[in-house]
């Protein structure tokens, strides 16, 4: 249908100016709080960065001051270099309580030269069990990227610097718990797990290269309001491109795969399509 002119400039308008005022930069003083690591965390670049470091005390970590019921959430890390190996540098969001929802990002760490997993996982009513693991085309190390997690009421996305690796859709109708109904916080943190992130727990964290320091950026949070689709929520024909070569190429663990672990047969969602 062929919309008038009038019309279509209205909405042009309308959404450019939705745009401005639900994607919106947040600053960490304001917006987030430093929630352990005594002194450990560190707000830098007037509210725009953070840092979090890691010592054999205690790692440290921090939260969003709101909850949000679905929405876009993209936050820049650098992660910890160098031999990184036991550390677990992470982006999720969570609800609070039993039967919780969280949609989690985990970096594990790995010794010099050997490359982290990203890992991922989303859990429904307090069940898990969906995790899919993948390694970088770059070095996180290096430079800052981007992660972001779209969580839609249809899908959940996760990209990293834009390239969709992995979609989660809603298949309620199907029987497959989808957090629906539970706002959550966004959470992130640094801490040692060497009893199993690092080759299942056989590399153990050198605390001779302590403390370990991951940097924060740019956290953006688009909030979908009421319903209203986030950005990017829709693959177009190169998003599903990239989706797939992720998938192919990058993928290292996947749970619909793991027929030692789910001697039941695959989870619903797994038969379906993955975009
Ligand atoms: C699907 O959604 C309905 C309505 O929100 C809910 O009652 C039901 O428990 C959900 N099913 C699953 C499997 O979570
Ligand atoms: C660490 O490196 C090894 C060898 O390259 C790799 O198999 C593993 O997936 C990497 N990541 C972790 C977290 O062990």
């Amino acid at each position: 249908m062929a919309l008038p002119q009038p019309l279509l400039s209205k909405l042009a308008f309308l959404s450019s100016f939705l745009a401005l005022i639900s994607f919106a930069a947040a600053d960490f003083y304001r917006d987030a709080e430093i929630t352990w690591g005594d002194g450990r965390a560190k707000i830098l670049e007037g509210g725009r960065g953070l840092s979090l470091s890691l010592d054999q005390s205690s790692g440290s970590g921090f939260q969003s001051k709101k909850e949000f019921l679905f929405g876009r959430f993209d936050m820049q890390l650098k992660l910890v270099p160098g031999n990184s190996a036991g550390t677990v540098t992470t982006f999720y969001l969570s609800s609070q309580g039993p039967g919780h929802d969280e949609i989690d990002f985990e970096f594990l760490g790995n010794s010099t030269g050997e490359p982290y997993t990203v890992h991922t996982n989303v859990y429904s009513q307090g069940k898990g069990d969906k995790e899919q693991q993948f390694h970088l085309w770059f070095d996180p190390t290096a430079a800052f990227h981007t992660y972001s997690i779209v969580w839609s009421p249809s899908k959940i996305i996760f990209l990293v610097d834009s390239s969709p690796t992995r979609v989660f859709k809603n298949h309620n109708s199907s029987g497959v718990a989808y957090p629906m109904k539970q706002p959550m916080r966004v959470y992130c943190s640094l801490w040692n797990a060497d009893d199993w992130a690092t080759q299942g727990g056989r590399v153990k964290t050198d605390w001779a290269h302590a403390p370990f320091t991951a940097y924060y950026r740019d956290f953006r949070i688009d909030l979908c309001a009421d319903g209203t689709p986030c950005a990017t929520q829709e693959l177009d024909g190169k998003a599903r491109n990239r989706l797939r070569w992720v998938q192919q190429e990058h993928m290292i663990y996947n749970y619909c795969a793991d027929s030692n672990r789910f001697p039941q047969g695959p989870s619903i969602e797994c038969q379906k399509s993955i975009f």
